[in-house]
């Protein structure tokens, strides 16, 4: 047999075996194309090997060199396909098998918001003091966010410039009766009284709507949590212990409690409430004994129950406990800063 025949039914061989070792799937195939290939009896290859003998004696060094590249060279393809089928990650890019022992697909667990979550611990606290939940409208009227709250129409408090009023309406006349998102939940401590006898004991919280610019300390939209606790001969101390007993539980360790003087409509005497944490008086919100106007209007008789009343700001709750320094960070939604919580 001439050279050029040899080494040109070799290249024939090398070109079927890639693509054939190319096509392999499964270690099944994968064997029985080694046997046609390499197999030590019928394998092709041995078969090309038995017609090197019939090469002329003068050429057969080049004849077994190139015999000897294209033995190495299907015995590569076989080996890396046997590689390939054994090792998982490519196993599973070519759907050939399954492997239980590779790492799952990893979810993105959703959660709920920073301010829910606090909303959620704040009412687990104080139902733990007796208080349970109550819930009022964001949308309210004149009556309920103002004038049975002891917030005459003359107040400064009703300014169209520090409240969302809706419409046309002029806060000022009081004729028309303006709707507003309520700027406080004092509101809901009205609907309470109005629908339920005395003794009471509730909190209620939600949002809040202020026309403020924001910034790091302030933003239009924010949540309060109001407490209301109405019942025979209830004084100050009792809110004083309702708040520290409060901060201690959301806050941890021993904290204090301090009332400045202060004014509400609603409340008489009004304090401003602030508890001691790391060294320093942090600002809680406003309290006060609920005034007898109050009590009249929801149809209460003042000589018989009082109670205490008292607005906390959830955000700075929440700002506090988490070393949180921009009150905006909770409402742009970025997931990088809401995934921490
Ligand atoms: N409503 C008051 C505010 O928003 C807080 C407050 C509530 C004060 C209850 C006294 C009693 O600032």
């Amino acid at each position: 047999m001439a050279l050029s025949d040899f080494v040109s039914q070799l290249d024939q061989l090398i070109a079927d075996a890639k693509n054939a070792f190319e096509e392999v799937g499964d270690i099944a195939s994968l064997e029985e194309t080694r046997v046609e290939f390499l197999g030590a009896k019928n394998g092709r290859l041995k078969a090309a090997q038995k017609l090197m003998g019939t090469v002329d004696k003068a050429d057969k060094p080049t004849a077994g060199k190139k015999f000897n590249e294209v033995k190495q060279t299907i015995e590569a393809a076989f080996q890396s396909k046997k590689e390939l089928l054994g090792d998982p990650a490519a196993a599973k890019k070519s759907g050939a098998t399954f492997d239980p022992t590779l790492p799952g697909v990893k979810f993105r667990l959703g959660r709920l918001h920073p301010i829910t979550q606090t909303i959620e611990e704040l009412k687990d606290i104080m139902g733990r003091l007796g208080f349970s939940v109550a819930d009022g409208p964001e949308i309210e009227d004149d009556w309920h966010n103002f004038e049975a709250l002891n917030i005459p129409h003359e107040h400064p408090a009703r300014d169209p410039l520090d409240n969302f009023y809706l419409g046309t309406a002029n806060a000022n006349t009081g004729g028309d009766k303006p709707l507003l998102l309520r700027s406080q939940t004092s509101t809901v401590q009205i609907r309470v009284m109005e629908s339920t006898p005395p003794p009471i004991r509730i909190i209620s919280l939600g949002r809040v709507y202020r026309p403020d610019t924001a910034d790091a300390t302030h933003y239009p939209m924010f949540h309060q949590m109001e407490g209301l606790l109405i019942d025979r001969s209830v004084t100050m101390a009792d809110l004083k212990s309702v708040l520290r007993l409060f901060a201690v539980s959301y806050l941890g360790g021993d904290v204090s409690i301090r009332f400045r003087p202060s004014f509400f409509p609603f409340t008489e005497p009004s304090v401003e409430a602030d508890y001691f944490w790391n060294d320093t008086w942090v600002e809680f919100g406003g309290a006060g004994m609920v005034d007898p106007n109050v009590l009249r209007a929801v149809g209460y008789d003042p000589e018989e129950v009082t109670g205490f009343a008292f607005g906390l700001g959830v955000e700075r709750l929440c700002m506090r406990r988490h070393g949180i320094t921009d009150i905006r960070e909770f409402y742009k939604n970025d997931v990088r800063f809401l995934e921490q919580f």
